[in-house]
């Protein structure tokens, strides 16, 4: 059976990494199985790391604090994945702004919290949800050069509900984002 690789980068909590781990590696779906081979992060101290870890998942840690600039990290990260062979990267909450040395030489797809083009960048949660919009949502998107701009390939919207504290709209946003990222990844591996 074939197997298609991901590698998935992440820099905090890995709530995200630890869902898409459970739900798709080692699992068949149609005529392949899907192997998560590496996570990687740029954040020695981040929680994410142990999680991949009790998964069985080899984790790489590249602390972007050791290179003198982005290109120079940029160039070992794409080392490090190009050395995993994988069919597809994921940004799960990778918090890096990516050079033209990454996006040219890495095939990538990340989640946002905010129905883009709206809220791009770190703070899309509390900008969404400050804002007077009446639904908020989230976004799944191939990487390109520009912020949180690439190709959409999946976008839903939950509704606002007056008075609700941000906490809970925090959490609902991301419930959504944990029942969407491996339904988009998986749909993105059939094509490939
Ligand atoms: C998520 O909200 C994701 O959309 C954003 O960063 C956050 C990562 O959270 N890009 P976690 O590390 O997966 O818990």
């Amino acid at each position: 059976m074939k197997i298609k690789k991901i590698a998935i980068l992440f820099s905090g909590i890995g709530t995200n990494l630890e869902n898409i781990v459970r739900t798709l590696h080692n699992r068949e779906f149609f005529d392949f199985k899907i192997e998560v081979c590496v996570a990687i992060t740029n954040n020695p101290t981040a929680l994410g790391i142990e999680k991949a870890k009790e998964h069985g998942v080899e984790v790489v840690v590249l602390n972007h604090k050791e290179f003198c600039d982005r290109e120079s990290f940029d160039k070992e990260l794409v080392k490090v994945i190009k050395s995993f062979d994988v069919d597809l990267t994921i940004l799960a909450g990778f918090m890096r702004i990516l050079t033209p040395v990454f996006i040219e030489n890495v095939k990538a797809i990340n989640i946002h919290p905010s129905i883009l083009p709206l809220f791009k960048g770190a703070n899309a949660i509390v900008e969404s949800y400050n804002s007077n919009m009446k639904i908020a949502g989230v976004t799944i998107h191939e990487v390109s050069l520009e912020l949180d701009s690439g190709k959409i390939l999946a976008q839903q919207c939950i509704q606002k509900i007056e008075n609700e504290s941000f906490e809970s709209f925090k959490q609902r946003v991301h419930e959504l984002e944990r029942e969407m990222y491996p339904k988009a990844i998986l749909d993105y591996l059939v094509k490939l």
